[in-house]
């Protein structure tokens, strides 16, 4: 063992707890968790299955909305039939927002998480918050 080993020890040793710095700092730092979506219709019977499945939903729900806008706004289409027979009035404020009542739970806590940020409320009225169970007053 060379004469100097316990002092070099201690020399990594602040080297390495220096270097790593922004690493232990980061661990014992309180970072807001990232909060999934809340789905506040999962149990109601009749709301408890989004228009598309989720999966697509998730991916193309985008896609989806200005699909319903144009068949609304361009041809007054309004009805829109699911492949499992269901139908839905096409629209945000009255459908979407019917049983995902809470945007800020729902909606802004994806997107906030991105950056996203959809104008469409600048128009379309973000709905009153109330429970599930009671849908969505729209005014
Ligand atoms: C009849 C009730 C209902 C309507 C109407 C509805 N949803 Fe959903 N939505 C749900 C439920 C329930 C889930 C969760 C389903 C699951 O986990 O299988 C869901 C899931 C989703 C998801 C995926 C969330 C995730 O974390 O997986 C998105 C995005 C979504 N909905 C957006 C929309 C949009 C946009 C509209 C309007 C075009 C809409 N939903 C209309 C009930 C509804
Ligand atoms: C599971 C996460 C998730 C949920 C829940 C969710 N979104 Fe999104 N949304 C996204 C992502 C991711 C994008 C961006 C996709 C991209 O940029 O390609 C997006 C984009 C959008 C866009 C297009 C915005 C743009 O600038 O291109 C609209 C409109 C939109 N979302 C509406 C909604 C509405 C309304 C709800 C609530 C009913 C909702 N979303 C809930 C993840 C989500
Ligand atoms: C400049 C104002 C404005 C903005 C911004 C806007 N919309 Fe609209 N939207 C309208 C108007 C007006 C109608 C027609 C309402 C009707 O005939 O029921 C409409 C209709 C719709 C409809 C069908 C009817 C309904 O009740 O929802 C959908 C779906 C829709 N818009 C989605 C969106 C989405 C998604 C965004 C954001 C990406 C958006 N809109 C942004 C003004 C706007």
């Amino acid at each position: 063992m060379p004469r100097d080993f316990n002092r070099i020890v201690l020399g990594l040793a602040v080297f390495l707890a220096l270097v790593l710095t922004p690493v232990w700092t980061n661990l014992f730092r309180s970072v807001p968790p990232l909060q999934d979506p809340e789905i506040a219709t999962r149990n109601i019977p009749g709301k408890d299955k989004c228009v598309l499945p989720s999966v697509e939903m998730k991916v193309t729900h985008m896609n989806l909305l200005n699909q319903w806008r144009d068949s609304v706004v361009r041809n007054d289409q309004r009805d829109y039939a699911t492949a499992d027979g269901r139908h839905f009035d096409m629209s945000l404020s009255r459908t979407c927002m019917n049983c995902h009542t809470d945007k800020a739970k729902f909606c802004d806590r994806c997107h906030n998480a991105l950056a996203v940020n959809p104008y469409c409320w600048d128009c379309h009225v973000e709905p009153l918050v109330q429970p599930a169970s009671m849908g969505t007053e729209v005014r």
